[in-house]
């Protein structure tokens, strides 16, 4: 077999993304998968199935809910497995996208496991077992990342699952544990609690969403609490017992104190991810993961020469487009030219209702460094658009430079705001000012304005009533 210019293993949005770019780019190329459909996590069991699972039950719940408000009478009702079926059938859409989108860029999808086999080797175990050894130039690592176990709660995805078995529960539960107070607990928590399940959440730390803006997240909790969904911060689980019908945990204040038992149809295990690399044959080529098992990178290079990584596997946030852009600066550093990410304006987005989403620095990491910073906020009460479409809670803030005025931060939490925090990525991507927004023209009536009053506040001039 001739020999490949890069063989990718891993078909998630790092490994893919790769891919593409590596035909475009005109080198030989193979990308391995091992779980049968290309498009990784992402695509197969985390952001697409979880979306589709998020919009349908916020559909309904604003049928339910808000819909009186605005003259539109009489209940609607689930069908979970037509639920269910949409949310598999546009997975399969989008996998088989991506499966179009290799061949047309002439890119070798080959299916198995891939393990490195030394330098320049790529060992590749299909379905029937059958293994054959690619020679490449390079090897990406696109491996991407799991569920980080909780010890003492074994997930046996019937009763105690983590985020994959919680987007195929088969039945409404009528009540739900989530363990983990971050963005999967969240997202898949709103999603079973708008169907009817009474949901907790447990948090370890006394707060939810660490590395969330402070002020947006008790805002955040506040608006979820409303929403009926309780939490229980500062507390540690110390042990599960799943039975046919239900799972009895055993919790404790994480300072030290006394037991409680909490009863649940379902528990949810959302404690983090790790980087997966198992039997991945590291250690034929030297590569040593760190302890919490992430591969060390400068500019996408490993320690073993000619072995390049990408996406979960490696560090930065673990999330899609940070995936994806690592893949297509990586293919391009080996063809020679200028690869590129800027991970300090990685935007975040929480997908429930109201969404949350930011980018660049809140206000704890400002004060850590000592930077003076002024703030403007825009409540969407005060906007036209969401008033009228009875979505008024939540806010924009704009952190922008003390003394030049550069945006430095923007945190959001309202309707629709993961759809527009692209505004403000792009903005700071050219050291924009707040007065650079505050004096752009925005569409009215728009959610959008809210970002421009917002700017428009750093200098005290919002027109808020
Ligand atoms: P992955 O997507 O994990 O892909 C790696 C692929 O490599 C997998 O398909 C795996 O089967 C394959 N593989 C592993 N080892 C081998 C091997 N030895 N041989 C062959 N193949 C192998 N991020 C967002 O930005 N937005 C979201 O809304 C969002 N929602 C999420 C919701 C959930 C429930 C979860 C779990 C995650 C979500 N994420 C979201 C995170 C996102 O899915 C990941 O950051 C992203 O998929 C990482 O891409 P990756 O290519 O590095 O790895
Ligand atoms: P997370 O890191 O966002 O949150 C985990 C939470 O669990 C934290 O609040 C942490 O303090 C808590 N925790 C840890 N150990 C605990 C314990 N023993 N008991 C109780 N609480 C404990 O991790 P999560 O939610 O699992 O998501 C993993 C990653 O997946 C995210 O960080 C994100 O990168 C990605 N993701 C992104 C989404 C998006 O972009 N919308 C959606 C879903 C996932």
């Amino acid at each position: 077999m001739a020999q490949y210019d890069v063989v990718i293993i891993g078909g998630g949005p790092g490994g893919y993304n790769a891919a593409i770019r590596a035909g475009q780019l005109g080198l030989k190329v193979a990308c391995i998968e091992g779980r049968g459909t290309l498009g990784g996590t992402c695509l197969n069991v985390g952001c697409i199935p979880s979306k589709a699972m998020l919009h349908a039950s916020e559909l309904y719940e604003l049928a339910n809910k808000d819909f009186a408000k605005m003259g539109i009478d009489g209940k609607v009702t689930v069908n979970l497995p037509v639920m269910l079926q949409q949310k598999a059938d546009s997975v399969l859409a989008l996998t088989k996208g991506i499966e179009f989108l290799l061949k047309k860029n002439k890119v070798d999808y080959i299916k198995g496991w891939g393990s490195i086999a030394g330098p320049g080797k790529v060992a590749v175990k299909a379905e029937d077992g059958t293994e054959t050894v690619l020679d490449t130039l390079n090897i990406i690592i696109a491996t991407g990342s799991e569920p980080t176990p909780l010890p003492g709660v074994d997930v046996d995805q019937k009763r105690i699952i983590d985020s994959t078995g919680a987007l195929v529960i088969p039945e409404i539960p009528k009540s739900m544990v989530v363990i983990g107070a971050g963005i999967i607990g969240l997202e898949l928590g709103s999603v079973w609690r708008r169907l009817g399940a009474e949901v907790t959440v447990v948090e370890y730390l006394d707060r939810i969403t660490p590395g969330m803006d402070a002020e947006t997240a008790k805002t955040f909790q506040r608006i979820l609490t409303k929403q009926g969904v309780k939490f229980k911060l500062g507390t540690k689980v110390t042990g599960a017992k799943a039975s046919k019908t239900g799972v009895a945990l055993t919790l404790e204040p994480a300072a030290g104190g006394d037991a409680e038992t909490l009863n649940a149809d379902y528990v949810l295990v959302a404690i983090g991810r790790r980087p997966y690399t198992d039997g991945l044959g590291l250690e034929t080529v030297g590569i040593v993961p760190d302890k919490r098992g992430f591969i060390a990178n400068d500019h996408f290079k490993t320690s073993a020469p000619g072995v390049w990584v990408v996406g979960d596997a490696t560090y930065g946030p673990m999330l899609a487009h940070k995936a994806e852009d690592d893949g297509v600066a990586c293919i391009e550093l080996i063809a020679g030219k200028a690869g590129h990410v800027n991970y300090d304006l990685v935007p975040s987005v929480v997908y429930t209702f109201p969404e949350v989403a930011w980018v660049g620095k809140n206000e704890e990491e400002l004060k850590a460094a000592g930077i003076a910073y002024k703030s403007g906020k825009f409540p969407f009460t005060a906007n036209s658009r969401a008033k009228v479409n009875h979505e008024g809670e939540g806010f924009v803030k704009v952190l922008a430079d003390a003394t030049t005025d550069q945006i430095l931060g923007v945190h959001m939490i309202g309707p629709q705001v993961g759809e527009m925090i692209g505004e403000y990525c792009v903005a700071m991507e050219f050291s924009a000012s707040s007065e650079d927004v505050a004096r752009t023209s925005h569409p009215h009536p728009t959610r959008s304005e809210a970002l421009r009053q917002a700017a428009m506040g750093v200098e005290g001039w919002t027109m808020q009533a």
